[in-house]
C-alpha cells in the first residue's frame, strides 16, 4: 500500500503532478473553472482543441493534451462525466477509475484530479485505487513497471473539511479491499492453494481484529463436512475450511457470507478440456469476494454481526480422487450421489451452507463461480442471483445498482427439482444440461433450511478479457462492492 491519496485545496494550474485529470460534466466545457484557468495558463488553445476533438463532456470521452511545459503538469486528461443531473456514485466511480487507468503510464508517479464539486468523495477514493490497480508481482526486468503511482491529489476549491477527508479515506481503503479480491483471483494456482488462501484470511483477521478459524483436511472430516472432504481428496494441496467473524457491540442482524474457494478446478476425473482450463484458477472468486468484503467491513464497521465462510479445495484427478457414482453424507445429514466430478462447487458449498445454518443467522448470501450455464444465460458481465425472499432480492438489486455491478435475478423453478432425484441416495448433485444454473441453485437450496438466502452465480464477471469502467483486465473484484453496500443497507434498515 504505497499509494497516498490526499485532498488538496489549490488551483489546478499550480499542480505539478505528472498528469492532471480534469472531470467535466456534459455541456459544461464553457463553464468549467478548471478548464478556463488552464486555457489562461496555457496561453490559449485548450478550448479550441477540445472543440476540434468534439469533446463536450459526454460520458467517458477522454482527450489527452500535452502541455509542453506551459503549466507544471506534463499532461492533461480531460474526461467527460456525462450529464450532471443523474451523476450517481456508480457512474462517477466507473468513469474516474477508467480515467485513472488511462492516465497511468510507465512513467506516471503522481496524479491530480480536478473535479466539479460536490462529488461523492468515497466513490472518488474507490475509483482512484480501483483505476490504479495493477498485478505486476511476477514481472521482472523490462516487464517490471518502471514507476509506481505513488501520489494522487484530489483538488478541491476552498478548505478541506474533516468529513471530506474521512469519506475519501474510507473510499481508498475500500478500494484496497477490492484489490485483495483481485489479487487472489490473479494469483497463479501453484501459489494460491487452500492453505495460502487461508493465510490471506489470517492476514485480514489480524489487520482488523477478526476471529479466524481454519479447519484442515482432518478437521473438515472430523466436523462432518463430507462433501467438502470428498472434493478435496484428489489433491496434494489439501482442503481448508475458513471461518472469519466480525462481532461488533451493536448488531442489528447476523449475516453469513459463503464463498466457493476452488483454487483450481481441473474438473477432477471428469476432466475439463485443455482449452480454457487455466481460467479455472479464478474458481475461488466467490471466496475472494467474501474475503474482500470482510476486509472492507473492517474499515466501514457496520452494526451487523458478519461471518464469512470459505470452502477451499483443489479439484484434481488422482488415484484418491472422488468419482462419479460415489455416495457421500454431508454436514446437513443428506446423502448425495456424485454424477459429474466437475460439479464440485455445489458440494463444497452445500457443507458450508449447512455450517452457516448452524450459526442461526438472519440472512445467508453465497457467492460462487458455479456454472458455465450462468455465463450462457447472462454473458460475461452480469451475475445471476437467486433469492428465497423477495425483500432480500430487492435489497441485492438496489445494492448492485449503487455499486455499479451487474446482477440479474433468476427463478428457482421447482419443476426442475425432479432432475436432482437419485435412485440410491437422497439427492443427485446435477441435473441435465438445460437450466444448469437453476438446478445448481436448487441443489444448494436443499442445504439452507429456512434461513432467508441469496445465491450469486458470479462465474462471468469475476475475470475480464479487457478492462472496462472500474474493472481491469483479469480479476475484477466483482461483488465486493455490491456485498458491502448490501451489508451497509441491512445495518441501516
Ligand atoms: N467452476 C465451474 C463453472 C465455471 C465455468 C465457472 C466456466 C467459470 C467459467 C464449475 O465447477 C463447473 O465445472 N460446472 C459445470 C457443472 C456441470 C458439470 C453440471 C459446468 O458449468 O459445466
Ligand atoms: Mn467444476
Ligand atoms: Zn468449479
Amino acid at each position: 500500500m504505497t499509494l497516498s491519496v490526499q485532498l488538496v485545496s489549490g488551483a489546478t494550474t499550480d499542480n505539478g503532478a505528472d498528469a492532471l485529470i480534469i472531470g467535466v460534466f456534459a455541456g459544461t466545457v464553457g463553464d468549467s473553472d478548471a478548464l478556463l484557468a488552464l486555457e489562461d495558463a496555457l496561453g490559449g488553445g485548450l478550448l479550441s482543441h477540445l472543440k476540434a476533438s468534439e469533446f463536450d463532456g459526454k460520458l467517458e470521452q477522454q482527450v489527452d493534451v500535452p502541455t509542453f511545459g506551459r503549466v507544471k503538469s506534463r499532461r492533461l486528461l480531460v474526461v467527460g462525466l456525462g450529464p450532471k443531473a443523474d451523476a450517481d456514485a456508480a457512474r462517477i466511480r466507473s468513469v474516474l477509475a477508467g480515467a485513472v487507468r488511462a492516465a497511468q503510464s510507465s512513467t506516471t508517479k503522481s496524479l491530480a484530479l480536478s473535479l466539479p464539486s460536490p462529488l461523492p468523495l468515497r466513490a472518488v477514493g474507490e475509483a482512484i485505487v480501483l483505476g490504479a490497480y495493477r498485478f505486476s508481482r511476477y514481472f521482472t526486468g523490462d516487464r517490471k513497471p518502471k514507476a509506481e503511482l505513488a501520489k494522487v491529489s484530489v483538488l478541491v476549491s476552498g478548505k478541506v473539511t474533516g468529513e471530506q477527508k474521512k469519506q475519501l479515506d474510507i473510499g481508498v481503503a475500500v478500494g484496497h479491499a477490492v484489490g485483495i479480491a483481485r489479487d487472489a483471483v490473479n494469483e497463479p494456482p501453484n501459489e494460491l492453494y487452500p492453505e495460502t488462501l487461508a493465510q490471506i484470511a489470517h492476514v485480514i483477521g489480524k489487520d482488523h481484529g477478526f476471529k479466524v478459524k481454519v479447519l484442515d483436511k482432518k478437521g473438515i472430516l472430523a466436523a462432518g463436512m463430507l462433501l467438502h472432504y470428498a472434493v478435496g481428496q484428489g489433491s496434494t494441496n489439501e482442503p481448508r475450511f475458513i471461518h472469519l467473524s466480525y462481532v461488533p457491540k451493536k448488531k442489528k442482524k447476523k449475516v453469513v457470507f459463503v464463498g466457493k474457494g476452488l483454487t483450481f478446478d481441473s474438473g477432477g476425473l471428469c476432466i475439463k478440456p485443455a482449452a480454457g482450463m487455466g481460467e479455472m484458477k479464478s474458481d475461488m472468486a466467490g471466496a475472494a469476494a467474501v474475503l474482500g468484503l470482510m476486509a472492507a467491513v473492517g474499515i466501514t464497521k457496520p452494526d451487523i454481526e458478519l461471518h464469512v465462510l470459505v470452502g477451499a479445495a483443489e479439484n484434481m484427478p488422482d488415484g484418491s480422487a472422488y468419482r462419479p457414482a460415489d455416495v457421500f453424507g454431508s454436514l446437513d445429514g443428506k446423502t448425495v450421489e456424485i454424477v459429474n466430478t466437475d460439479a464440485e462447487g455445489r458440494l463444497v458449498l452445500a457443507d458450508a451452507l449447512a455450517y452457516a445454518v448452524k450459526l442461526k443467522p438472519d440472512v445467508i448470501v453465497d457467492a460462487a463461480t458455479l456454472t458455465g450455464a450462468a455465463l450462457v444465460a447472462l454473458g460475461k458481465t452480469c451475475s445471476a442471483f437467486y433469492a428465497t425472499d423477495d425483500k432480500l432480492a430487492s435489497l441485492l438489486e438496489a445494492s448492485a445498482k449503487e455499486a455499479g455491478e451487474s446482477f440479474w435475478r433468476m427463478p428457482l423453478l421447482d419443476e426442475l427439482s425432479e432432475q436432482l432425484k437419485s435412485d440410491i441416495a437422497d439427492l443427485k448433485h446435477t441435473g441435465d444440461r438445460w437450466g444448469g444454473s437453476i438446478t445448481a441453485a436448487l441443489f444448494l437450496r436443499e442445504f439452507v433450511g429456512k434461513v432467508p438466502w441469496v445465491h450469486c452465480d458470479i462465474a462471468g464477471p469475476v475475470l475480464a478479457e479487457r478492462a472496462r469502467g472500474m474493472y481491469p483486465k483479469g480479476g475484477t473484484g466483482h461483488a465486493v462492492l455490491t456485498f458491502l453496500e448490501f451489508v451497509e443497507r441491512l445495518a441501516n434498515s
